[in-house]
């Protein structure tokens, strides 16, 4: 995710915000930029790849300005793209996080009345609104703008002739740094942790004004008061928002990865252009690790919701099998867009006459610039090894997909687009219940082998939930089809095994739970993921962890919250290093 700082006091503005910026760099970012007030003009900087030396840069010697990283999502990483943005005046800068989704109807108006954008991004709008709106009152034209946007934004703007910052947030996070005679306002804490510790959170729907005399908050209309809070963490404990992993802070950035992924392709209809899949006879998944876990969701999504033939490949496996494809549509899973052998595989399925498809969640990686089609996701850097937020975001873009192209009524699609819209709050109830979750995964940190089950969905579910367990903590766990179990692996089964079952309510329910009566007759313990109104599994397992009610395809969502978090409080317990497990790395460039 992109960084933001904004700062107005009595040191230079450029110094100050390209340190906090730097504090901003474990997020991730492509391009960064500032701009200064220094006298009734505004001074600007942008560059594309890393700050480096903060002393390298002398923008203006002014003590007002906003700074920003981006990590790119409209529009490729380049200096136009990267922030802040400027009206037509080049008076108004802004700088910018979230998505505008309505930002290509506004640019079509915008431009209809006369303003030349420069740059392919969503931000560019917002600039050119408050120029419209701007009539000497900076804070009044930034309300007047805001109320266009629909999306998220988390936004802090200055005019080169007033002496204050304009700051809005609604569903991107931003704090506000209370100093002595300076204030800094940023999209997170550790940018403002060098200068104070004193911080305001602003919410949804806040209008910040800074002023070298103070600063005011509005809501609604009105002026209001929020409070400041002394914030207890270091500098490495903000950086994780309080987490104490990056794992476990990116599981619970996943509402908002939802909501984002769904902003992006979803309005009144599904707005996914699925020309890819023109004249297509069967569909190749090419992938690795979790993206081929995604993959496998995908192929059962596929399958079921259009009957067009899917197969699944390991990439490193069709590299080299480089099977016979019939006017086929190969998509590529790859979180990172980096994976040496997803790129090579893609580059195989191209010469081998497929049109290919990448599913990517980093603009502008060597993926994106291979296939014929992209589509990203909206999951953010993800900085933590395991991948979590940015494989929900992966079932979420395959969701859309499959029902994009499903022949099915549009009431069936609509109601299923319903229930994907309330997933943020699916997911945040199972994260009400981590405590749960913490207790039965701290039961099983002394075991050393694992057994993963699931039928239907529920194989990649389980697939999924063992990689996370041994990547994480070490822990032997395999995965396996539940009505494999008596083709061999029965023989591992026995109390030092403990067996963690998805039960899906599917036509697949009732045989699991036999499958489970078999597996506690070999004395296995049994932790089941179930619904939350199950009552009928409680009688045959010795732990059941709650997931909401869902349709059964988005049961890949919700258990896999659920598994993800087993796995992290198993590998917590254990005292591992769960950012950075031992001989992986999070991004796989060599094959
Ligand atoms: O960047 P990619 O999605 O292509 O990465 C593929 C795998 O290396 C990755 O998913 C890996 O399995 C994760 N560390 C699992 O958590």
């Amino acid at each position: 995710m992109c960084g933001i700082a904004g700062y107005i006091g009595f040191r230079r503005a450029d110094e100050v915000i390209i340190s906090a910026l730097k504090r901003l760099e474990y997020r991730g970012y492509d391009s960064w930029g500032i701009a200064v007030k220094h006298g009734n003009e505004i001074r600007l900087i942008k560059r594309v790849g890393a700050i480096g030396d903060a002393k390298a840069y002398n923008v203006a010697d002014g003590n007002l300005g906003v700074g920003h990283t981006r990590w790119a999502t409209h529009g490729k990483p380049s200096e136009i793209n990267a922030h802040p943005h400027t009206d037509c005046s080049g008076k108004i800068a802004v700088v910018h996080n979230g998505i505008i989704s309505n930002f290509q109807s506004l640019r079509e108006e915008l431009e209809n009345r006369g303003h030349e954008f420069k740059s392919e991004t969503d931000t560019e709008v917002i600039a050119h609104l408050i120029e419209e709106n701007y009539g000497g009152d900076l804070k009044e034209a930034v309300e007047k703008a805001v109320s266009r946007l629909r999306g998220s934004y988390a936004l802090v703007t200055l005019h080169a002739e007033r002496d204050e910052l304009v700051a809005a947030r609604y569903k991107s996070p931003l704090v506000l740094g209370v100093g002595d005679e300076e204030w800094i306002i940023a999209s997170d804490v550790p940018a403002i942790l060098d200068y104070t510790s004193r911080v305001v959170y602003l919410e949804d729907g806040d209008l910040v004004v800074l002023r070298r005399n103070g600063f005011e908050i509005w809501s609604g209309g009105k002026k209001i008061e929020r409070r400041a809070e002394t914030i207890p963490w270091s500098i490495e404990d903000a950086e994780k928002g309080g987490y104490e992993h990056f794992m476990l802070k990116e599981i619970h950035e996943t509402p908002r990865v939802i909501e984002d992924t769904l902003f992006e392709y979803l309005s009144e209809d599904i707005e996914i252009d699925v020309s890819f899949s023109a004249g297509i006879s069967e569909v190749v998944f090419i992938a690795c690790g979790t993206s081929y876990h995604a993959s496998l969701i995908g192929k059962y999504l596929i399958e079921k919701l259009t009957g067009i033939p899917v197969r699944v490949e390991f990439a490193s496996e069709f590299i080299y099998h480089q099977p016979p494809l019939h006017r086929a549509l190969a998509i590529a899973i790859t979180q990172s867009g980096e994976t040496a052998d997803t790129l090579e595989a893609m580059r195989i399925a191209k010469k081998l006459g497929a049109r290919t498809l990448a599913i990517v969640n980093v603009l502008g990686s060597t993926a994106t610039r291979i296939a014929d089609h992209v589509l990203y996701t909206r999951a953010g850097p993800e900085i933590s090894v395991a991948a979590t937020k940015s494989f929900i975001a992966q079932l979420i873009v395959l969701y859309l997909i499959a029902l994009k192209l499903s022949g099915m009524p549009g009431s069936d699609v609509n109601r299923l687009i319903d229930e994907l819209r309330i997933m943020p709050e699916l997911v945040r109830k199972i994260l009400g219940r981590e405590d749960e979750i913490r207790q039965t995964a701290e039961r099983l940190a002394t075991f050393e082998n694992m057994m993963y089950i699931g039928r239907g969905i529920g194989v990649p579910i389980a697939m999924e939930g063992a990689l996370k367990m041994k990547e994480i903590s070490y822990i032997h766990a395999e995965a396996y089809p539940a009505g494999e179990l008596k083709h061999g692996p029965f023989a591992l089964l026995g109390k030092k095994t403990p067996v963690i079952a998805s039960l899906i309510p599917d036509e697949t329910y009732e045989i699991m739970l036999n499958n489970i009566k078999e597996v506690k007759a070999r004395e296995s313990i049994v932790v089941a993921v179930a619904e939350e109104d199950d009552r009928e599994v409680e009688k045959y397992v010795d732990h059941v962890i709650r997931v909401p009610k869902t349709e059964h395809i988005f049961t890949a969502v919700t258990h896999s919250i659920a598994l993800q978090l087993l796995a992290y409080y198993t590998a917590r317990k254990r005292g591992c290093e769960i950012d950075k497990p031992r001989n992986l790395a999070k991004s796989v460039t060599v094959e």
